[in-house]
């Protein structure tokens, strides 16, 4: 049988993920990436936590999650048959961070997986940039990552099991001209997952970091306009060498939440610190 352009995404339905029993949380879970990796968790089985900011935030232009579509992904969730937490939670707030924690422990009585998911991109000339575009951005894409691991990781470290992933970028490993901030936090995030793994490392905790390229959701759609015939020529004289082998358009969320699943389950237990490229080979060296 023709097996067609390797580029093509099938979901894994043939992979018996199971979930059932653990509870995972999503931050920026309103819209986007967030959103689908916790529809993709709940039909494999898990309670999901779905958080978002559903507000907006200085300096980004293109629409961030809103209260409804955290509502209606927290109902997908309970459609499945799943239990779900549907809150507002602002990841740049550590208190904010603590109390989701806290009320997932109370309501679910344990956190399983975490997912940090919530980011912010924006374009800025260095010289530009307002020092809180910086901050923001920093906040959003790597100090959340931080107030998780900090907040959750005890709960974990207690139940001896735990898996914690984060959401890097191909600007974890290369650079590009005025995303400089968004590029600063991905990177720190490599360091952030080799760091924290081994002081996790004994606990049966891992922590690992998936690293998407253009993936298609609203983010995205502030770089390049998909809808024109040339966006994929528009969006490597942006960012270089996006999608050097997806010729044909952008990731599909649910490629990355695959990613994730594997990361999150059981298979995976001794990969940990570890950096996913999942990126169509643009950043090969
Ligand atoms: N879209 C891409 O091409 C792409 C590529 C690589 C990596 N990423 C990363 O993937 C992750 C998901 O992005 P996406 O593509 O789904 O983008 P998106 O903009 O569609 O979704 C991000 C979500 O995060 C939420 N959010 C923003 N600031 C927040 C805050 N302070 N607290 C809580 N929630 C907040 C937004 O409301 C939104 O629902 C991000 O970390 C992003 O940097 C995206």
């Amino acid at each position: 049988m023709p097996l067609g352009p390797t580029t093509t995404f099938i979901p894994s339905t043939d992979v018996d993920w199971d979930f059932g029993g653990q509870v995972v949380l999503i931050t920026g879970a309103a819209h986007g990436q967030g959103a689908v990796h916790a529809e993709t968790f709940a039909e494999k089985g898990a309670d999901v936590v779905v958080s978002d900011l559903a507000g907006e935030v200085d300096y980004v232009t293109y629409p961030l999650g809103t209260a409804a579509e955290l509502e209606a992904t927290a109902e997908k969730v309970r459609d499945l048959g799943r239990r779900c937490i549907s809150a507002v939670c602002d990841v740049r707030r550590p208190n904010e961070v603590k109390g989701l924690v806290e009320r997932t422990i109370e309501e679910f009585g344990h956190l399983d997986i975490v997912i940090s998911n919530a980011g912010i991109g924006g374009r800025k000339p260095v010289v530009d940039m307002p020092a809180a575009q910086w901050v923001a951005t920093i906040d959003t894409n790597l100090s959340a990552a931080f107030y998780l691991c900090k907040y959750a990781g005890p709960h974990m470290i207690e139940a001896g099991y735990g898996r914690i992933l984060a959401t890097g970028s191909t600007q974890s490993v290369g650079g590009t001209n005025e995303v400089s901030a968004y590029t600063s936090a991905k990177h720190g995030l490599v360091g952030l997952v080799e760091g924290f793994a081994r002081e996790f490392a004994d606990h049966g905790v891992t922590i690992n970091l998936v690293c998407p390229t253009a993936v298609d959701t609203p983010m995205n759609k502030s770089f390049v306009d998909p809808t024109t015939a040339d966006w994929i020529a528009e969006a490597t004289r942006l960012v270089g060498s996006w999608n050097l082998l997806l010729a044909e358009g952008m990731m599909h969320e649910r490629e990355v939440s695959e990613a994730m699943m594997w990361l999150a389950s059981r298979a995976a237990g001794h990969i940990s610190g570890a950096t996913l490229m999942l990126d169509g080979g643009c950043t090969a060296k």
